[in-house]
């Protein structure tokens, strides 16, 4: 599948936590956008805020379970991936690392947004890691996803001071509100063909803004 489709795309978002991304996506892709919407959310946690607001705002929330059985889930969420018709994978804090299988198979359609300037910080805490190496500047990256962890290609960056006094939770919130401008302009990028995933021996994948 290449991007643009010429009709309404259908977007997935996967998520384990609150949900502020999953807020993010809908605000700026609402039923009948004509580029996109989103058709389903899926999370691995049954409480989790993302699911409930999904869930409240009537859009088809899923529970699937990943625990120790990764093959499991991913069998699970192909089949409701199928069932929805889903042309793009939004990743907005989904906490769980998916197969290289999985990636493969839908290559160029799986996308996630990470708390630091990419490839800086990849990984979990990455604001306890920007803080511990006293950068002046941190971020967040929208990209690709690959087999690896944080390691595909770069869709968009955006970025915030890192200032003196910052702790943990004040540079995760300068950083998540750009998250929240950075992901619907990387799925508009995606979507309108003007960012594609390339393979990974090329070094000049995608096009990055800050
Ligand atoms: C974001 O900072 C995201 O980058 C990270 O987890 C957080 C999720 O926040 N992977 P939310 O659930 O979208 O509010």
């Amino acid at each position: 599948m290449t991007f643009p489709l010429y009709r309404p795309a259908r977007l997935a978002v996967f998520a384990s936590g609150h949900g502020s991304n999953l807020r993010a996506l809908l605000h700026a892709f609402p039923p009948a956008d004509p580029l996109a919407s989103v058709q389903l959310v899926v999370s691995n946690k049954r409480a989790a805020g993302a699911l409930l607001f999904a869930e409240a705002e009537g859009i088809p929330a899923r529970a699937v379970s990943f625990g120790t059985d990764r093959d499991g889930f991913e069998r699970e969420v192909t089949a409701l991936l199928r069932t929805f018709r889903i042309d793009l994978i939004c990743l907005a804090g989904f906490m769980r690392v998916l197969s290289a299988a999985f990636t493969a198979r839908y290559a160029g359609r799986v996308l996630n947004v990470h708390p630091s300037l990419l490839p800086a910080f990849p990984g979990l805490h990455a604001q306890r890691q920007a803080l511990s190496a006293g950068v002046r500047e941190s971020g967040c990256t929208v990209h690709f996803v690959d087999a690896g962890v944080d390691t595909g290609a770069v869709i968009v960056q955006r970025r915030v001071p890192v200032l003196a006094n910052d702790t943990e939770a004040t540079l995760a919130a300068r950083i998540l509100s750009e998250e929240h401008q950075a992901y619907p302009d990387a799925v508009r990028r995606v979507l309108t063909g003007r960012v594609q995933a390339l393979p990974k021996t090329t070094s000049s994948g995608a096009e990055v803004s800050a």
